[in-house]
């Protein structure tokens, strides 16, 4: 397949924030966990000297699109990996971490890829094409509980049991194979005038499913105090309110949920600062430029402990 260069593989969100946020040097170690079109990548590269950047991506359409930049050693992996193999390259403690969340315009605007509810396609919906779980296998093997639990947690569907019994009745004459197949089967879950966002939220909860989202971001933030330096850096975009709370969470309470301990003083004993008091978002005019930036949060902290 072709591979598109890097503004047209997907347009970097929050670039100059986020790169900024790095407090970049230029002898610096820094790691960019999402690759997609190098959009950041690249643009951490051009503020280094002799430092280096070590990019994560576990979809090998990413990986092909680098173009062999001296600066830059890609790691053809998911990123919940990132203690390990930065051990490997001996880069251990790193300047910064950059991790742009979810899917980039490639694999969104790739009809075959299945992740969007505009393109008929195989319900396929994974980053990485070697793993064994798709949106299909899902949608046609997991069990009406597990379905409804999917479709509330990582969608934030009020009607989630409607849908999971509308899949399960459906699959009982004709199995699921495409994205319009399912949209069929859950037709009538939808509110009308709202179908656009209801099948997103359905789409995105099995997308999350497939390639265990919340899993590898909870494993990556809590690695990143053990491979960061103190004063390094921490620079999350996210794209949805249950990535965005994890983010949040791990970096003001170094937990993901419920409240840590207080030290003598009252305070929580955190390996991280927050920068920004208030979360940063793209400017009208990038959203006009750019749709896609429109639900992006940025948060930025520094490792203090
Ligand atoms: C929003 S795009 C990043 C775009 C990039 N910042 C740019 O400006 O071109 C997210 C990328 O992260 C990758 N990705 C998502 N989750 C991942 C994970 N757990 N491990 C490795 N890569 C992941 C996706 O395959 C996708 O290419």
């Amino acid at each position: 397949m072709m591979i598109n260069n890097s503004n047209t593989y997907h347009e970097p969100v929050l670039l100059q924030e986020s790169v900024d946020g790095l407090n970049i040097h230029a002898a610096g170690i820094y790691v960019d966990v999402t690759y997609g079109g190098g959009g950041h990548t690249n643009e951490i590269a051009k503020q280094l000297k002799t430092g280096k950047v070590y990019a994560f991506d576990r979809d090998v359409d990413a990986v092909e699109n680098e173009v062999g930049n001296k600066k830059v050693e890609m790691i053809h992996h998911d990123y919940r990996y990132l203690k390990n193999f930065l051990k490997y390259y001996k880069a251990i403690p790193v300047d910064g971490i950059l991790a742009d969340l979810g899917v980039s315009s490639h694999q969104f605007d790739n009809a075959e890829r299945g992740f969007s509810i505009r393109s008929e396609a195989d319900l396929d919906m994974r980053m990485d094409k070697d793993i064994a779980l798709t949106a299909k296998k899902i949608v046609n093997e997991y069990s009406e509980e597990k379905l409804q639990d999917i479709f509330y947690h990582y969608g934030e569907l009020f009607n989630a049991s409607k849908i999971a019994r509308a899949i399960v009745a459906y699959r009982e004459e004709n199995s699921i194979e495409t994205t319009e197949e399912l949209k069929r089967a859950i037709a009538s879950c939808t509110i009308k005038s709202k179908e656009h966002q209801f099948y997103a939220q359905v789409f995105q909860a099995l997308r999350i499913e497939v390639n265990d989202e919340l899993g590898s971001l909870k494993e990556m933030l809590l690695q990143s105090k053990d491979v960061l330096k103190i004063g390094g850096r921490l620079v999350i975009i996210s794209y949805h309110s249950l990535e965005d709370r994890l983010v949040k969470n791990y970096i003001s309470k170094g937990q993901f949920e419920g409240e840590p301990e207080k030290d003598l003083y009252g305070n929580y004993s955190v390996p991280f600062k927050t920068i920004h008091k208030k979360v940063i978002v793209p400017s009208e005019e990038e959203i006009k430029r750019n749709n896609r930036a429109r639900s992006a949060k940025l948060r930025i902290a520094e490792r203090v402990v």
